[in-house]
């Protein structure tokens, strides 16, 4: 007998339509023309020209910087950016306790210490609690545009500025987001951002550092480009180009491939994020208003990359369903690719941040955080449940069965807690 109209307890779902239902990036023909013709032209680039060069300066032109240098991943460019900011043994950085781990842990390869932060309820830098972190120490601060919402760059600008600390990014959600027509990535001292396969411009595997700083530019080549690109580019009078053929003696090139890739995808980023804040609209309109579920709340000055729309779960509103099992019932539903964030959480949650002297003998004297330090990054994560953002108008009816899923579920969650 069927008692309620919950797919889970036996009704009819709201998508009768197998998923996966979002894939990124978007495959085209240009983009399998220019990976094979990548493929029949170079498969190994040791220095700034082909695709490599011509990624570099679509992606500067893009951001508005004056140097882009790519990485084979987002946690290399970060591990680039952090060294070539000067980042050494014993300096502390301020990250946001609420991110995907690599935001922090290239530290620890430099012998640096991540001091979290704790965020505010919309998961941005809780900037009175970075206040109370800085010490002596502090060198820098980090922001992180986490699903590509901008954080907001007057608050941080002003805060690196008074604190005397080098603003850096972490843009690795938010390619094409911005903060008052500004590209993110271009407000810090340098920014790094990962081209990971579900990214906004996606490399399938790759990342980059943005500057304006040629010296910084410079260090980001020697700490992870080494030999030919460095011959090449750093002045032969440099202080540094003695260490040109080695550099540090880490070797973090993009694949020429992926570069193929990412370069066949950027001309339609701006398109894609059209696309995406057109439905992120949509779809925020459709659930502001229902019961448990906040939207978040993007001001008009900020240009978000809508990566993901993450929502905050209220179950105090819902008669205490827990967030578990709302899920389920929402997958029930069809909406299969609503999702709880795994890897991007709250960091005091990962033993490497508690005892990194375990896996990194330099660290066995770390302080980790206590236990209660992160409550709102905790929290936050706790109750972020996030939709997929569709770019194309012939995707608009994905969108709408997951706002009606969601929103049955909301109603109806009595009959879960019955
Ligand atoms: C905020 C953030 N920073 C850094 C990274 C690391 O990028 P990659 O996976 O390309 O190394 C990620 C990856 O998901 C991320 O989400």
């Amino acid at each position: 007998m069927i008692t309620s109209p919950l797919a889970l307890l036996g009704g009819p779902p709201v998508l009768d339509v197998p998923g996966p239902h979002f894939a990124w990036p978007p495959i085209e023909g240009r983009d399998v023309e220019a990976v094979t013709g990548q493929l029949l032209s170079a498969v190994s680039i040791p220095d700034r020209s082909g695709v490599v060069a011509n990624l570099e300066d679509d992606v500067a032109s893009f951001l508005g910087v004056r140097h882009v240098v790519t990485t084979c991943t987002g946690t290399a460019a970060l591990h680039s950016m952090y060294a070539a900011a000067g980042i050494g043994p014993g300096d502390e950085v301020i990250v946001p306790a609420l991110t995907f781990h690599a935001t922090a842990t290239p530290l620890f390869h430099l012998g640096a210490r991540p001091v979290l932060a704790d965020v505010d309820t919309c998961g941005q830098l809780d900037l009175d609690d970075a206040a109370r972190r800085i010490t002596a120490r502090t060198k820098a601060v980090v922001a992180v545009h986490l699903w590509g919402l901008p954080e907001d760059m007057d608050a941080l600008a002003a805060f690196s500025a008074r604190h005397n600390l080098m603003l850096l990014e972490d843009g690795s959600h938010a390619h094409g987001a911005a903060w008052r027509g500004q590209q993110v990535g271009s407000f810090g001292r340098a920014a790094a951002f990962s081209m990971n396969g579900p990214k906004p411009l996606s490399a399938g595997e790759g990342g980059f550092v943005a500057t304006d700083d040629t010296e910084l530019y410079y260090r980001v080549l020697l700490h992870g480009q080494y030999n030919k690109r460095c011959r090449r580019e750093i002045p032969a009078d440099h202080t540094l180009a003695p260490y040109a053929v080695t550099g540090t003696g880490l070797k973090l090139r993009i694949h020429p491939l992926a570069a193929a890739l990412a370069h066949a995808q950027l001309p339609r980023l701006k398109d894609y994020l059209a696309g995406r804040e057109a439905v992120a609209d949509r779809m925020r309109r459709a659930l502001r208003g229902v019961q448990g579920i906040d939207v978040p709340h993007s001001p008009a000055h900020a240009g978000p990359a809508w990566y993901a729309l993450p929502l905050r779960y209220r179950p105090e509103q819902l008669a205490d369903l827990p967030v578990k099992r709302f899920l389920e019932a929402v997958h029930a539903e069809g909406a299969v690719e609503v999702d709880l964030p795994g890897s991007t959480r709250a960091l005091g949650d990962h033993q490497l941040f508690h005892t990194p002297g375990a896996l990194l003998p330099g660290y066995a004297d770390h302080q980790g955080p206590a236990a209660d330090s992160f409550t709102t990054a905790q929290r936050v994560h706790g109750s972020t449940v996030k939709l997929p953002v569709w770019h194309r108008d012939q995707d608009l009816h994905l969108a709408d069965a997951y706002t009606a899923a969601i929103i049955k579920v909301a109603e109806h969650h009595k009959d879960l807690v019955k």
